[in-house]
């Protein structure tokens, strides 16, 4: 049942992403190239997913469209690691089981790619097949998400600064918070917002989003911990190295895993009221938190 979600939602995903990024041999071809090494390189694809069941319970079947949404996000993301790997940020060779986009085209064709899989995205984002209200509220949703004020950016810029200091929880809950849960909560409200749900139900979303977008960087913590770069398809070990501010360095691993399964908990339980039809997304949830790669 989880699997058939998240097979189906991949796909559906993928099929999205492969219609609206530009072809391959698209004049200047080098940065579509690059866009593509990056995009289609083997991701989860977990924020179109969580988007596109949060639109499904809402509407209570799929709303037609919703995928361009979920292909945006992944866009968004995708340009996020893009830049997260250049050798100013995190510096890594390996992702999504491939080398890095700077690796593969160079430094300054992997700025260009980052910026381009974010210009690429809010393209989309304003051609979405539902209400220019609710399409309006997903743009605002989103690029706050993504900014710098407790967004993903924000996120990122002190994961950076907190690099060989001394690990203060504060501070690891906000850098876990913005670079990574920001746009996890923010897939999830915007999935809503394109079913059209209400604000009581938004508010539940947010909440919902929030703590399995901690949960999911506590995980992320630990497996860079607990597996091999083969079994991540990215470079293992590297927070030790580089001296970041993370859960395991802090409270261990044991511990860690303990506070994600609770935010799982807490996450669950804000969306009590939607009844069973609830269950996938919760189904989800768990998924996050026991994922191996
Ligand atoms: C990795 O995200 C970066 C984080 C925000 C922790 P994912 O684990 O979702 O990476 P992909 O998309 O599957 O490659
Ligand atoms: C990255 O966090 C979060 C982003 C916003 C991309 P990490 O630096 O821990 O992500 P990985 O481990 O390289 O995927
Ligand atoms: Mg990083
Ligand atoms: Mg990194
Ligand atoms: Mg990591």
């Amino acid at each position: 049942m989880l699997a058939q979600t998240l097979e189906q939602g991949r796909l559906l995903t993928d099929r999205a992403l492969e219609q609206l990024l530009p072809a391959a041999n698209q004049y200047p071809s080098s940065i579509h190239q690059a866009m593509r090494h990056s995009v289609f390189a083997g991701g989860k694809r977990l924020r179109p997913i969580l988007c596109i069941e949060t639109g499904h319970m809402i509407a209570g079947s799929l709303p037609p469209g919703i995928e361009d949404l979920g292909a945006a996000l992944e866009m968004l993301h995708t340009y996020s690691l893009v830049h997260d790997d250049l050798p100013a940020l995190d510096n890594d060779d390996l992702r999504r089981g491939r080398p890095t986009c700077h690796k593969v085209f160079g430094e300054a064709i992997a700025i260009l790619t980052g910026d381009a899989l974010q210009t690429q995205a809010y393209e989309v984002l304003a051609k979405l097949k539902c209400p220019a209200e609710s399409r309006v509220r997903i743009i605002e949703e989103i690029a706050r998400g993504t900014g710098t004020v407790d967004g993903m950016i924000g996120g990122q810029v002190v994961d950076l600064e907190a690099e060989h200091s001394q690990p203060d929880i504060k501070m690891l809950e906000y850098i876990h918070r913005s670079k990574t849960a920001a746009l996890i909560s923010a897939s999830v409200v915007s999935g809503g917002l394109y079913a059209g749900a209400r604000d009581q139900a938004i508010a539940k979303l947010r909440s919902f989003g929030q703590s399995i977008g901690l949960a999911f960087q506590i995980v992320d913590d630990v497996l860079d911990v607990t597996q091999t770069s083969e079994q991540l398809g990215k470079t293992a070990g590297k927070d030790i190295a580089a001296e970041k501010t993370t859960y395991p360095a802090l409270f261990g691993v044991d511990k860690s895993l303990k506070q994600a399964d609770t935010l799982v908990d807490t996450a669950c339980t804000s969306l009590d009221s939607f009844g069973p039809a609830a269950d996938t997304l919760k189904a989800l949830a768990r998924f996050l938190v026991e994922r191996k790669k």
